[in-house]
């Protein structure tokens, strides 16, 4: 496997990423360039500037990638790409990308679920990381728990019913006027640490249903609510030019709400721990992934439960959580060396975005 080399290309949200890594997992690039300027002006992903900004950047991006790894196109083994889920608009940068790289050069083209790739990048990360294990996967848009049991055999044991955690956070931070430019949930975290995690009684949620589903619509509405009715209004006036009291009140806001979003979780993971070793008694590992599994605080709390339940954690660093091109390519050479990938296409396929 160490002669294989993917290149993989990631457009799904507000990044546009791409990396080079080798069969073996050994990672030879990996390049980012954010949107978080975009993300500032417009209170969030707009589809339209978020795929322009994709298109300007794409093929810097691509050639910064093979550089960097010191490898050209030829020298490839076949172009991995994310086809969803995410914005479609954006997906077609990449993809469009990828097909041309592979027309040109006669690659193999790879397809491959984001979300499965923020689960499989753990094995990449751990190299004996077998099958099966439990996965939950916290983003911006996605709050799934997997019992993973094979290459592409996925039992889905929870999901959200309204919203993810990471979507909680980034409203949360903007409303307590955090500066986002470097995301929503980095910064709500940091200020976490100056508050008082138990001064607020926000409601844990979904205790009553005995399930491994999430919500987080109803806690984003608390704190929304706890925010007004200190009569902040705080999107208008940036924490740093908060009175000393109000920004301990803001953290102390952040904290609670962090404490309660992760107690969710730890409530649902745990009976989601019961339900996969009843259902495959053999698991040894629980990985969290997903941009929020780079919170130190989400990572402690779900240690404990792993450990509590003779499990390991396994969680990539935060550079392999939060959105990238290693875990695209990685993802693409579990499936190339199964055998699953398209022929390169037709070498008059015209080229204009479909
Ligand atoms: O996986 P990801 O990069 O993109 C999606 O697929 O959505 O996840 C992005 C999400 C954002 O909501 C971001 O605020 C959140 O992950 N996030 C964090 C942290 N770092 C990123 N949330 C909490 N704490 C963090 N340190
Ligand atoms: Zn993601």
């Amino acid at each position: 496997r160490r002669d294989l080399l993917m290149l993989g290309i990631e457009t799904s949200c507000d990044d546009t990423a791409a990396a080079v890594v080798r069969g073996d997992g050994e990672i030879l690039s990996q390049v980012i360039a954010s949107q978080s300027d975009l993300l500032v002006k417009w209170g969030g992903v707009a589809p339209k500037m978020a795929e322009e900004a994709h298109a300007l950047a794409i093929d810097k991006v691509v050639q910064k990638a093979l550089d960097d790894a010191n490898v050209s196109e030829g020298d490839l083994s076949a172009v991995a790409v994310t086809v969803g889920p995410g914005l479609s608009l954006c997906l077609r940068v990449g993809v469009h990308k990828a097909r041309k790289i592979a027309k040109v050069f006669g690659l193999p083209i790879v397809g491959v679920h984001h979300m499965e790739a923020h689960a499989l990048v753990s094995r990449l990360v751990k190299k004996d990381l077998d099958y099966p294990f439990l996965a939950l996967l916290i983003s911006g848009g996605h709050n799934l728990l997997v019992l993973a049991q094979n290459l592409g055999e996925y039992v889905q044991l929870g999901t959200t019913i309204d919203d993810a955690i990471g979507e909680a956070y980034d409203k949360s931070a903007r409303w307590l006027g955090l500066d986002i430019r470097k995301g929503g949930g980095p910064a709500l975290e940091e200020l976490a640490l100056e508050g008082d995690p138990k001064s607020i009684n926000f409601r844990v949620p979904m205790r009553q249903h005995k399930d491994c589903n999430f919500s987080y619509a109803g806690l984003k509405t608390q704190v929304r609510l706890a925010t007004e009715s200190r009569n902040m209004c705080t999107d208008d006036i940036p924490i740093s030019s908060a009175t000393e009291e109000d920004r301990q009140l803001r953290a102390n806001i952040a904290a609670s709400f962090q404490r309660v979003a992760v107690l969710h979780l730890e409530d649902r993971c745990q009976r989601a721990v019961e339900w996969a070793l009843k259902m495959e008694p053999s698991i040894k590992n629980f990985v969290v992934s997903g941009g929020v599994a780079s919170n130190q605080y989400v990572r402690a709390r779900l240690n404990h439960i792993a450990e509590k339940n003779g499990l390991q954690l396994v969680s990539p660093p935060p550079s392999l959580c939060t959105d990238n091109g290693v875990m695209i390519a990685w993802t693409g050479i579990e499936h190339f060396v199964a055998g699953r990938f398209e022929d390169p296409p037709p070498a008059d396929e015209p080229d204009d975005m479909q």
